[in-house]
């Protein structure tokens, strides 16, 4: 954003005056419930190496962080374990018929999975992916809709010590190609179709396409998840069911250093190709054991349930490893919020008793949308602790899960990290912070932020700028998939001094810091948007655009939206004899859903004859924002063609 903007999103959030400390009750009984936490957390790698006892080690470590080869961290170094001992063997044995997911399909349908289950499921199959050929270090592309076998796969391969590389199940085939190859996947792991919104999801189909162009892939593994017919190819695609029927239900744990990757998962930036975040096994299993436990006060009966997709890094950290590792039962959730009825969350919390929640500001505004109604026709009693993610949530939202889904009662735990720090950076621990409205609060132990200007030092208290990590955690990215060079350029170049030894990772997003010290994160300050706290980058869309055969140039700028957060606008030239109309912005629209996804469909699309540049030929993302948002128009002194803005301008208004 830029800093009119800011400062005068850091001027409203400046009045926020409400305060919520935890109660005496809930303090009683928290995990953690004192203070002295956070001086503990000073000593950062002492902190961490505490936390470490939380997770199965085949070999102790020796030495908990090497940051000798800066930015490139090594934690818990010559540990060795496998991730599936912590999250599965230890509660298999200890505590065989807990459940570990109660999964709830979209149609109703249900099924309980113990912590035996699923042990002897995860080793099924990873006795029939070893069958396959599929061996540690090989990469496996993941591509499903929510189901337990889901889980199951990220775990097999776990299993094995082949890095996971989990697509989304609503991105598109192109996506998908350009990630398998990437991370050269030699398996992919899918299903016929999911259930979503009443509809399919045709993800085989869609897999098929992208198949046509990966050589890489030798074996494609599909779960039946709808029964629909679907192509199987003879001596590449076999049926999980079939596949896991006769397999052996134990097998061995790979032993994994604890540097050796866990997985990988690919993000948006500011270019048009996105990021393989890898991420290690030690360091990222005590990363999200530690803080699902803190930031959640898990305790051992709890129904813990977070709705987000196991195809983004929130549905790896706090739906498959950090729970399991845990051992809390957890519900894990097929569907929509609206499906079959808009109270279709709130049921499920009564149904299960869910103790805590864990959800997404872009939900809740569409709850709040919806009106109270289907929130207070439920028993929501049970709830603990509730949480968000994702983007920033607005103080109005917070107040509204507050007093709706909170029963004014619930600490409310907003959690601020990205799939490249791998867990929580910047939440409250419900026991010991107050709470305000709107902000993430302060960093959770053990880990160090600031908010520097633009030459990296430290703002005064009540002013805003970047956000920036100054100590490595063990979760953090290790690198991008065969890129470091790009891992170092993207994060660790703005604010670091190599010279000094000094590196900063710097997180792409605005925030302030108030005069207590607590953090409001302001939204992404590159080009990254975040719709629905997805993450989609500018100009992979642009490129979606310019890829149409009509499509000459085009721009495009997240604007405002008081459901989304953020919607996708697009400014769109068109070539020669082109005609700009309703069936065109419908085919622009189908042709980036086909490109990227239907998460990345432009909301709105302006065609111009000409985008706003300056005099060297950048375009003016800043003044389409404006436009789009209907703000007075900034500067326009640098424009090489300044008349255009007023012409964009009238578009714009038409079109809205
Ligand atoms: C945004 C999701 C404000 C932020 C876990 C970040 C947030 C990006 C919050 C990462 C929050 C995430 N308050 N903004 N509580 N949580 N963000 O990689 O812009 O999908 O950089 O990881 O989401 O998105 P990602």
């Amino acid at each position: 954003m830029s800093n009119s903007e800011q400062n005068s999103t850091i001027e409203a959030l400046f009045v926020e005056e409400r305060r919520f400390p935890p109660t005496e009750e809930f303090k009683a009984q928290a995990n953690v419930a004192s203070e002295s936490i956070y001086a503990e957390g000073k000593d950062f790698e002492n902190f961490w190496r505490a936390q470490a006892s939380r997770i199965q080690w085949q070999t102790p470590f020796k030495e908990t962080l090497d940051w000798s080869d800066a930015p490139f961290a090594k934690w818990f170094v010559g540990g060795r374990l496998n991730i599936t001992e912590s999250a599965l063997d230890v509660h298999a044995k200890s505590t065989p018929d807990k459940v570990a997911y109660y999964f709830e399909g979209e149609n109703g349908d249900t099924r309980v999975v113990t912590y035996k289950d699923l042990y002897h499921e995860v080793c099924k199959f990873a006795n029939a992916l070893s069958d396959l050929g599929i061996s540690k270090g090989d990469r496996v592309a993941i591509y499903m809709g929510m189901v337990p076998e889901f889980p199951v796969a990220l775990l097999a391969c776990a299993r094995l010590g082949a890095p996971h590389s989990v697509i989304f199940g609503g991105f598109s085939s192109d996506s998908l190609k350009d990630r398998i190859i990437d991370a050269s996947a030699k398996a992919l792991i899918t299903c016929d179709e999911s259930w979503r919104n009443g509809g399919r999801v045709p993800l085989k189909e869609t897999a098929d396409v992208a198949l046509s162009e990966t050589p890489s892939v030798e074996h494609v593994v599909v779960v039946q998840r709808t029964g629909a017919q679907v192509k199987m190819v003879e001596g590449r695609d076999h049926y999980y069911h079939e596949l896991i029927k006769d397999a052996d239900d134990e097998r061995p744990a790979e032993s994994m250093d604890s540097e050796d990757p866990l997985f990988i998962l690919y993000t948006s930036g500011t270019t048009a190709r996105p990021k393989g975040i890898v991420h290690s096994t030690g360091g990222y299993a005590v990363g999200v054991a530690t803080t699902h436990s803190m930031v959640f006060d898990i305790k051992e009966d709890d129904i813990y349930w977070c709705t987000a997709d196991v195809g983004w890094v929130t549905g790896h950290s706090y739906v498959v490893y950090g729970p399991l590792i845990n051992g809390v039962s957890s519900v894990l959730f097929e569907g929509v919020p609206q499906f079959p009825d808009k109270d279709r969350y709130w049921d499920i919390v009564e149904k299960y008793k869910v103790t805590q929640l864990y959800t997404a500001p872009t939900s809740i505004r569409t709850f709040m949308k919806w009106g109270t109604e289907y929130v207070t026709k439920h028993d929501l009693s049970s709830l603990r602790v509730i949480g968000t993610v994702g983007e920033p949530i607005n103080p109005e939202a917070w107040m509204w899960y507050h007093e709706y889904v909170g029963n004014s009662r619930c600490p409310i735990v907003d959690t601020w990290w990205q799939t490249e720090t791998g867990h929580m950076m910047i939440a409250p621990l419900p026991g010991v912070t107050t709470t305000k409205p709107g902000s993430a609060t302060i960093p959770l132990p053990g880990i160090n932020v600031e908010v520097v200007d633009q030459n990296g030092n430290p703002v005064p208290k009540g002013s805003g700028g970047y956000l920036v990590i100054t100590q490595p955690w063990p979760g953090m990215a290790r690198t991008i998939f065969n890129d470091p060079q790009r891992f170092k350029d993207v994060y660790w170049s703005r604010f670091s001094k190599p010279s000094e030894n000094k590196w900063v990772y710097f997180a792409g997003d605005g925030a302030k810091k108030d005069l207590d010290g607590y953090i409001w994160l302001l939204g992404r300050v590159d080009d990254v948007m975040n719709v629905s706290g997805h993450r989609i980058s500018t100009l992979e869309v642009e490129s979606a655009l310019v890829d149409h055969p009509a499509v000459a140039e085009a721009a495009v700028v997240g604007r405002e939206d008081p459901t989304t957060g953020q919607a996708i606008a697009a400014f769109v030239t068109l070539k020669g004899a082109n005609q700009g109309n309703e069936e065109l912005i419908a085919e622009l629209r189908e042709h980036v859903a086909q490109k990227i996804g239907k998460i990345a469909r432009p909301a709105s699309i302006v065609f111009t004859d000409e985008l706003p540049k300056t005099r060297s030929g950048k375009i003016m993302r800043r003044l389409l924002r404006d436009i789009s948002e209907k703000r007075q128009l900034g500067d326009v002194t640098t424009l090489a063609n300044a008349d255009v803005v007023k012409e964009i301008a009238e578009q714009a208004a038409k079109a809205a």
